[in-house]
């Protein structure tokens, strides 16, 4: 049964509380928390304090996307304000095994997100280290956008190099996921689908959330 990462970015800030109660009586498996630099890509979001209200706000496992360069600097302070997942992008990281490493010794799982230029085959060498990969199906930065129809060709090739190897990595879907495209999403071989606007721009966000969860 694939899982469902309610992206934060497209909640009510001004209402952040009502919004976590709602994820948090809702059938969402994650809360998806993602972080921008403002360099690595075009916007600016949130950092470790307002994961740790975040934390404070749910038992649910907080999957935290890190869309800033250095992540390195600041692994320590998501995992102090109470990260479960950490996942840094290969375009930031010439040094990602290094990271990878760094983000497990914190007993934290470790994800790696590619941007939709990114070939998956760039990560055969890591992907036995690593608990999640975050494949981008827009380019990151904001939600609302559309979903590239080419994610799909890499979903089902990451899956197969992942089936090879026998490993347990879930890959996960970022980006314009919509009550229309989940189905093919999930066909092709996703285990995590993050939805932002889908979910929080609609009437009935937990009737949203659990539909999500039917394909
Ligand atoms: C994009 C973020 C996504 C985004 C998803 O940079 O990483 O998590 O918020 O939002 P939607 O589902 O609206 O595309
Ligand atoms: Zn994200």
């Amino acid at each position: 049964m694939h899982l469902i990462a309610p992206s934060l970015l497209s909640a009510n800030f001004l209402n952040l509380e009502a919004d976590c109660r709602m994820l948090n009586d809702s059938e969402a498996d994650w809360f998806h928390l993602d972080v921008m630099d403002g360099s690595f890509v075009p916007n600016i979001s949130f950092g470790p304090m307002i994961v740790e209200f975040f934390r404070k706000a749910t038992t649910k496992t907080c999957d935290v996307h890190l869309m800033i360069e250095n992540p390195g600097l600041y692994a320590e302070a998501f995992k102090k304000a109470g990260a479960d997942i950490l996942t840094v992008h290969i375009e930031a990281c010439p040094h990602l095994h290094r990271n990878i490493q760094q983000i497990k010794k914190l007993d934290m799982q470790a994800g790696v997100a590619v941007n939709p230029h990114t070939p998956v085959e760039a990560l055969k060498d890591i992907l036995a280290d690593i608990d999640l990969v975050c494949l981008m199906s827009v380019n990151p930065g904001f939600g609302g956008q559309s979903f590239i129809p080419h994610t799909l060709n890499k979903i089902k090739r990451l899956r197969e190099m992942i089936d090879e190897q026998s490993l347990k990595v879930k890959i996960e879907i970022d980006g314009g996921v919509t009550l229309e495209n989940a189905a093919s999403i999930v066909s092709a071989g996703a285990d995590v689908l993050v939805a932002g606007n889908t979910v929080f721009k609609s009437a009935d966000p937990t009737e949203t959330i659990r539909l999500l969860k039917q394909f």
